[in-house]
């Protein structure tokens, strides 16, 4: 599908886009794809999309509703969740391709890029069980290198150059800390620098085309020193021992700090780009890979909390978006009524989590609106 095709399509069919849902949908959305904005200066959006069954009312590609959503807005997309181990991996010798496979035949036949996340998520808690109960037998270390290196072979084997960027290694930094996680993997191979040393070299080889990440949530809201502090270092080390890393994922799931937006934003600001100058001189790309906002400490009126996390959406991406080496801003989906963040820490006083561009009845926010001006207000890259 061409630009004009999908700006059309948005025009009129976030409308349609909901047209297998009961809610109405009360404003017209914008007439120009955040996609096309981005495009503008020369940079990308994007979303993560999930699997489901047919029909489901979920945040898939198989529900028409979000479907459409994300193939408005969007030129990018990454699957929430069908390309980890948990999902790809039933067992150690066994790979599950089937629902990654839907995600990217959906997504090309709509001409949207495609992201990988993730080739190593390195913390137990996200290793298959089978994983962490692994035998590694007499050599654990050439047992554990060939399980690595053959799962990223054949996964990046598999799609060739239909991705073009991988989150090779996730969340590898303990935030409380800074210190890196050991799994059953870096037991076994000797520690984990040379367990996402080697996850890196292994792609690198696999895919010399693809831009390879390293992604994390360390962020720019009080009490992530320790987390940003053991990045910088972990960064440090792949230059070091010249460990194939092009770019930093910031995973961006920003978290607002009460209702004075500009006091927060002058507290946080300085450090953020303290840690963003330091990435960006040891050589790296950046890309914002998992946007969202936890609207924390506003009121649950929602006009208010919609604007407070607008302006702080804004303010977080005009200082983010000054990096020119950043060209990729994917949000962790499109529509409040699908967020993973509802789950995962509900509002203490009961009121339903808006951490999205468009609500539970996929109507465009504030924050809609918010990203579109940080794009218009961004320099050229
Ligand atoms: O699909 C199963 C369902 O069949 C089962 O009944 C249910 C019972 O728990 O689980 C469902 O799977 C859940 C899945 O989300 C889909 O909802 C998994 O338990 C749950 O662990 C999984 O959570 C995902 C999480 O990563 C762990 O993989 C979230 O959707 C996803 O948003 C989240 O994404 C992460 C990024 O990968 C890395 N950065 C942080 C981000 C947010 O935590």
């Amino acid at each position: 599908m061409d630009r004009i095709t999908r700006r059309d399509m948005l025009a009129g069919a976030t409308g349609a886009a909901v047209a297998g849902i009961a809610a109405p949908l009360a404003a017209a959305p914008s007439p120009e794809s955040l996609d096309a904005i981005a495009r503008t200066r020369g940079m990308r959006f994007g979303s993560a999309v999930n699997w489901s069954a047919p029909g489901a009312d979920a945040g898939s590609f198989a529900n028409p509703a979000y479907a459409r959503l994300v193939e408005a807005e969007c030129g990018l997309i990454v699957a929430e969740n069908e390309m980890k181990w948990q999902r790809l991996r039933p067992t150690p010798t066994a790979f599950a391709f089937e629902r990654f496979d839907a995600i990217l035949g959906w997504a090309e036949r709509h001409a949207l890029a495609v992201r990988g996340h993730n080739l190593l998520w390195h913390q137990p808690k996200w290793f298959p069980q089978w994983l962490n109960d692994y035998d590694f037998g007499a050599r654990p270390r050439v047992e554990a290198e060939r399980l690595l290196t053959t799962h990223i072979q054949t996964v990046l084997g598999r799609y060739g150059t239909r991705i073009g960027s991988y989150d090779v290694v996730n969340e590898a930094v303990r935030p409380a800390d800074g210190v890196l996680y050991d799994t059953a993997l870096s037991r076994a191979t000797g520690g984990p620098e040379p367990t996402l040393d080697l996850a890196f070299h292994t792609a690198r080889t696999a895919a010399p085309h693809a831009q390879l990440v390293y992604n994390d949530y360390m962020s720019w809201e009080p009490g992530n020193a320790a987390h940003r502090a053991g990045v910088l270092r972990l960064l440090e080390g792949f230059r070091r021992r010249g460990t194939p890393v092009d770019a930093l994922g910031i995973q961006s799931h920003l978290v607002t700090q009460g209702p004075d937006i500009g006091a927060t934003v002058g507290r946080q600001q300085g450090e953020w780009r303290h840690f963003l100058d330091a990435v960006t001189q040891m050589g790296y790309a950046l890309l914002v890979t998992e946007l969202d906002v936890r609207d924390n400490g506003l009121p649950a009126d929602i006009a208010m909390r919609d604007q407070g996390v607008a302006d702080y959406t804004r303010a977080y991406l005009d200082l983010t978006l000054s990096y020119r080496s950043l060209r990729d801003v994917l949000c962790w989906g499109l529509c409040d009524r699908y967020s993973w963040i509802e789950g995962f820490e509900p509002r203490r006083d009961g009121a339903r989590r808006r951490p999205t561009l468009y609500d539970d009845r996929f109507r465009p926010k504030p924050m809609r609106a918010a990203v579109a001006a940080a794009f218009a207000g961004a320099s050229m890259r």
